[in-house]
């Protein structure tokens, strides 16, 4: 263990603040083999976390400035105006725990305002870290930050806290937590809670059920952005895998699911075709689809409910007035 820990240590960046990296293992070929049983199912299906490489990450970048896309200014708004009471809730000085790359203004205020003892980045792609954490280190020169290269989507040992023994307040902006289906991310809530303790709490945005014509266009905007964002995908396993899709043959298709409550993105094949990944080779029908992500809409009871069988009481809910966006602050349900 402990050597597992030296090896992944990656570097010190910052000689101004304190900048500790940690790795934990990302399989090299993770990628590849869930392309492979992603593709080989009656309904195809790829993980979305793989439409975030430097070109997706820049592209989802862009969604969230579209006019169409409410949910990330919606959220600064929210957390801006209640910043007061979010701070008080969470405490100040305490350790905060983030799931994501955190170089979001929304981090930056809160860092700001809570001024943690330690913040901890955890986030799966190792550029996007070294880049947030190194423009934190630099704007928060005070601030002890110990960044962890991993999936937080799996159990994840974070850096040892010593004798400090701080309140941990895990930080899950954005509604990542609406990619995962309910009960995935009820198993995500309680291994949070198993992280942050009995004494821990949580802060997590959640995106609201609401009009489905509102999230049909947010999902579908004029200027073809999402459209972009969900064939890169494609792009992609052609870059990093050899494959052959042909881009031109597959079209973006996104829609509410209301009895699921859900936002389902896919890519349908226009025609139908052969389509070669690696060693692997994969028939589509004419309008089949490869469903790449589900986005989850809950109301604040729904969250609440969810939040309670994982072990969290909902303490505290912030909303904006078109109760587009919630934030929800969890404390632990002994
Ligand atoms: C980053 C997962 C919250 O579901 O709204 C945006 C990703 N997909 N447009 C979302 C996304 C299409 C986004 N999350």
């Amino acid at each position: 263990m402990a050597r597992k820990q030296r090896a992944g240590r990656l570097a010190r960046l910052s000689r101004r603040g304190v900048v500790s990296f940690f790795g934990s293992a990302v399989d090299p070929d993770g990628f590849l083999d869930d392309v492979i049983s992603g593709l080989s199912q009656p309904q195809k299906a790829l993980p979305p976390k793989y439409l975030y490489d430097a070109e997706g990450s820049r592209l989802f970048e862009r969604i969230c400035r579209l006019r169409e896309y409410y949910p990330t200014r919606t959220e600064l708004a929210l957390t801006r105006r209640h910043l007061r009471e979010i701070v008080r809730f969470a405490g100040e000085r305490c350790e905060l725990i983030e799931y994501g790359s955190g170089a979001s203004v929304k981090t930056r205020m809160l860092i700001e305002h809570l001024r943690p003892s330690r913040y901890v980045p955890v986030e799966i792609s190792e550029a996007a870290l070294r880049d947030a954490a190194t423009r934190l280190g630099r704007e928060f020169p005070w601030l002890d930050i110990a960044a962890v290269v991993g999936d937080f989507s799996r159990p994840l040992k974070l850096p040892s806290r010593g004798a400090r023994k701080t309140r941990r307040v895990a930080y899950f902006p954005g509604s990542t937590i609406g990619n995962l289906s309910p009960s995935e991310a009820e198993g995500f809530l309680r291994m949070t809670r198993a992280q942050v303790g009995a004494s821990g709490a949580m802060l997590v945005g959640v995106d609201l059920k609401k009009d489905p014509n509102v999230l049909h266009a947010a999902y579908n905007d004029a200027k073809g952005v999402t459209a972009a964002f969900n064939l890169n995908l494609l792009a992609r396993i052609n870059r990093e895998l050899g494959g052959d899709f042909d881009l031109r043959r597959f079209r973006h298709y996104a829609f509410y699911n209301a009895s699921l409550g859900r936002v389902e993105m896919h890519l349908v094949s226009l025609v139908r075709q052969n389509v070669r990944v690696g060693h692997s080779r994969f028939q589509f029908d004419a309008g089949e689809t490869i469903h790449t992500e589900n986005s989850c809409k809950y109301s604040v009871d729904e969250f609440r409910a969810l939040a309670a069988e994982a072990g969290f009481k909902g303490a505290r809910v912030w909303r904006d007035r078109r109760g587009l966006f919630s934030l929800h602050g969890l404390t632990a349900n002994e």
